[in-house]
């Protein structure tokens, strides 16, 4: 049963890991789906490609999150070419690790600037389209839907990863305000909260049996994410299935949230 048919998304960062996964699962749900990248116009374009060949509408749009003179334009796209919009999934993310003493004023602005500002674009480009748009009850009972990708690092402190664990904290407080702000229009936004994901993102974590093996101690499940368990939690917060949730950070994680240091009784 196709979940999704008849409805408009844009997914960001759509070139790579979870981005693209998602963009995937859209599509064979029926959803006309834009592919944003950054770089790598064959990627990106072969994501769209695949995703028509389910046969809905899609096509690959470059632009930098984090720049508005990028983005207005391509929610402009997006009402010209599919009519409008019904879902983002707010995806596009990077990390610039440093010691936080050693951290610099670019690195932190490059990271708050793609994860949260970038995330804050979308959002408020999504939310006018919305308004704009009457609700469609034959496709949903929402008038729009907003995924935001955060990551358990929306709660658990990260030593050298002050920059982007003060990003995904940023977009805890923003998702959930939004959430509150527009639910009395019906429209819908929640998080997911990727654990670890085996993604080009965190490469250096699962590449070796050694460094699988450090990160299975943080997992109780004791399996590494994969890009579509993302995937399938994103399909259902962007349908009717879950007409009743917002504002919600759902966790998908294997456990990492559990305190595993604990799992043998401390
Ligand atoms: N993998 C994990 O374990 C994990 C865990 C928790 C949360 N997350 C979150 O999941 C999201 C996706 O990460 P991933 O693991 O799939 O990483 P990834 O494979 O590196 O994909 C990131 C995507 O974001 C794009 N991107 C980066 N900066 C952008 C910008 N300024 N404008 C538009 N697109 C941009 C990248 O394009 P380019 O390649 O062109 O830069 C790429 O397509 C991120 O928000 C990340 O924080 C991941």
């Amino acid at each position: 049963m196709q979940k999704l048919k008849g409805q408009r998304a844009l997914v960001t960062g759509a070139s790579s890991g979870i981005g693209k996964a998602i963009a995937l699962e859209l599509g064979r749900n029926g959803a006309d789906v834009v592919v944003n990248y950054r770089s790598g116009d064959d990627v990106a374009n072969a994501v769209a490609e695949e995703i028509r060949a389910g046969g809905v509408r899609a096509y690959a749009h470059r632009a930098d999150v984090s720049q508005e003179a990028d983005v207005v334009p391509m929610f402009q796209r997006i009402s010209a070419e599919f009519g409008g919009i019904d879902i983002l999934v707010n995806n596009a993310g990077l990390q610039k690790d440093a010691e936080f003493h050693d951290m610099t004023i670019d690195q932190w602005n490059t990271v708050i600037g793609v994860n949260l500002t970038g995330q804050f674009l979308c959002a408020r480009e999504a939310i006018r389209c919305f308004r704009r748009q009457g609700i469609r009850p034959e496709v949903s009972r929402a008038l729009g839907k907003i995924v935001c990708i955060s990551s358990v690092h929306e709660v658990i402190p990260w030593a050298g990863h002050v920059n982007y664990a003060a990003s995904k904290g940023g977009v805890m407080l923003m998702m959930k305000s939004i959430a509150q702000e527009y639910a009395p229009m019906r429209i819908r936004v929640n998080s997911i909260c990727p654990g670890a994901i085996r993604t080009p993102i965190n490469q250096g974590a699962w590449e070796t049996e050694e460094t699988y093996n450090a990160l299975m101690r943080l997992v109780p499940y004791k399996r590494i994410g994969e890009p579509d368990d993302i995937s399938k939690a994103a399909v259902w917060l962007a349908s009717d299935d879950s007409d009743y949730v917002t504002g919600a950070s759902i966790f998908v994680d294997g456990g990492m949230l559990l305190y595993p240091g604990f799992e043998n009784g401390g």
